[in-house]
């Protein structure tokens, strides 16, 4: 039986908890389909780079975890993949800061990854690749005579090749990209990106299907919008009100409304752009003063990183303004939090929300604007409001959508949703439910999975795929 070899950043290597990421959810039927193994980073640094992963057995899964010393994180990890490719993909180049060592740092550990998992495949594994630190993957392990099937999944955006262009080193990437036999991203948009980007910028040849040629290499490049646990997140959402926290969020509210946001700590998620939605909400209704609370979490990330250092001053500027100069002694208009919360609390903080604010500035997919969904209660359900740039707005198009740019659209689609009745709130509500319950978690990773399996298997490579600017 074939293996299923998943290879990320991030390996998440279930705690004694059970506590899983969002991949690990996503990951877990496959890894019951096929027996598997699970390789990239240990998320820890050592003073000498690794050149064999530390082997952990978890069940059907053996976790193969390499370490990377500090100026590796700091090149690859935080360098090139965060403040490179990070901000380009999501359309932000005025942020995007190439340096030629962070780029040579990027590829010298995808090399060394190459070549420390080429040495546990076996031949008919089946290889799954995850996310933009990883792009170069498939063709350090072709260089090294791999000649596996392996895909690739990229779970940001893809932005449109002029925007893409601007990132010294993009058409090496792009070539770096057809040593893949499947590309999978999460919308047409995005797949429509990248294929006219490899057709403009590295001269490939689209054949019907979506197949793109260039030499002796073939990739499919298709879109494989991720979904949810939904059974799984529906039911934390019917236990949860159990849970302390969210009895004591309770409590706290009283009688008024709560609308929530929820983001990891990102200028991708419009964060400050959505508190002055709330505010200009705030100023159009003032009936509504003390009768709304809005709970932003946001989990801080990637700190270490300038311009989220940045972000984070700007969010603080923001919000003490604005609960300085709206709130009240008795209410506080936005509650904010930089604390992680386990998922049975935010099942039931959704579920309490009568509105989800699911704004980025520009977002893959975004699980939160699906998770709101799902953890609502059938018969009063709360109302999305999702920014028409993350990919979820294709699918869940019964949300209010908005453009996070106009704050004054959304303060109206605040209104709005505060205000609709519970019969357009059920409709809306079970429309996207259905597309959530058609279109899950499993259906995502069979669908990639058979599509990958599908592909026909290549000789030996004929020629190296050279990614130019760096001595192999
Ligand atoms: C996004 C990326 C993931 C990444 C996550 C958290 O969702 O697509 O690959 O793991 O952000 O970011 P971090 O830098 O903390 O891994």
């Amino acid at each position: 039986m074939s293996r299923l070899v998943v290879v990320s950043n991030r390996v998440a290597v279930p705690d004694a908890k059970g506590a899983a990421g969002g991949l690990a959810v996503a990951l877990r039927e496959a890894f019951e389909a096929y027996p598997g193994l699970w390789f990239g980073w240990s998320g820890k640094v050592a003073a000498q780079p690794a050149a064999q992963p530390r082997l952990v057995d978890k069940g059907r899964v053996q976790y193969a975890l390499m370490d990377l010393t500090s100026i590796d994180r700091q090149e690859y990890y935080s360098g090139f993949a965060n403040r490179a490719l990070w901000p380009t993909m999501h359309y932000r180049i005025g942020l995007a800061d190439f340096s030629r060592a962070d780029y040579a740092g990027y590829l010298r550990v995808n090399r060394t990854f190459a070549s420390a998992l080429a040495r546990l495949l076996k031949p008919d594994d089946l290889i799954w690749v995850h996310d933009y630190h990883l792009i170069p993957l498939a063709s350090e392990l072709r260089s090294l005579g791999v000649t596996n099937r392996i895909g690739y999944f990229h779970h940001i955006p893809w932005p449109a090749p002029e925007v893409f262009a601007t990132l010294p080193g993009s058409t090496q990437l792009l070539r770096a990209i057809m040593s893949y036999d499947l590309v999978g991203v999460h919308t047409e948009r995005d797949a429509d990106n990248l294929r006219r980007g490899l057709v403009q910028e590295i001269g490939a040849v689209q054949h019907k299907g979506d197949v793109l040629e260039l030499g002796d290499r073939r990739a499919l490049v298709k879109g494989f919008p991720i979904g949810i646990d939904l059974a799984g997140f529906q039911a934390a959402a019917n236990r949860s009100s159990t849970h302390p926290l969210v009895r004591q969020t309770i409590a706290g509210l009283g009688s008024r409304n709560l609308i929530i946001g929820v983001d990891r700590l990102d200028y991708s998620k419009g964060i400050p752009e959505r508190m002055e939605s709330f505010e200009r909400f705030l100023i159009s209704n003032p009936d509504q003063r003390g009768r709304v609370t809005y709970l932003q979490i946001a989990p801080t990330s990637r700190s270490e990183v300038p311009e989220y250092a940045e972000l984070s001053r700007a969010v603080n500027d923001t919000l003490g303004r604005i609960n300085g100069s709206l709130g009240e002694p008795g209410w506080v208009p936005i509650h904010y939090v930089t604390s992680t919360y386990p998922r049975p609390v935010l099942a039931g903080l959704y579920r309490l929300a009568k509105v989800g604010l699911v704004t980025p500035i520009r977002d893959g997919m975004n699980l939160v604007a699906k998770e709101y969904v799902a953890a609502q209660n059938p018969a009063d359900p709360g109302v999305l409001v999702l920014s028409k740039f993350a990919g979820a707005a294709q699918q869940l198009t019964d949300a209010l959508i908005v453009n996070p740019n106009d704050k004054f659209e959304v303060a109206e689609a605040i209104q709005v949703a505060l205000h609709m009745s519970l019969e357009e709130r059920i409709h809306r509500w079970s429309r996207m439910m259905k597309t959530l319950k058609s279109q899950d978690v499993s259906w995502w990773a069979s669908s990639y999975l058979n599509a990958l399996k599908s592909r026909k298997v290549h000789g030996p490579a004929r020629s190296k795929v050279k990614i130019a600017g760096t001595t192999h």
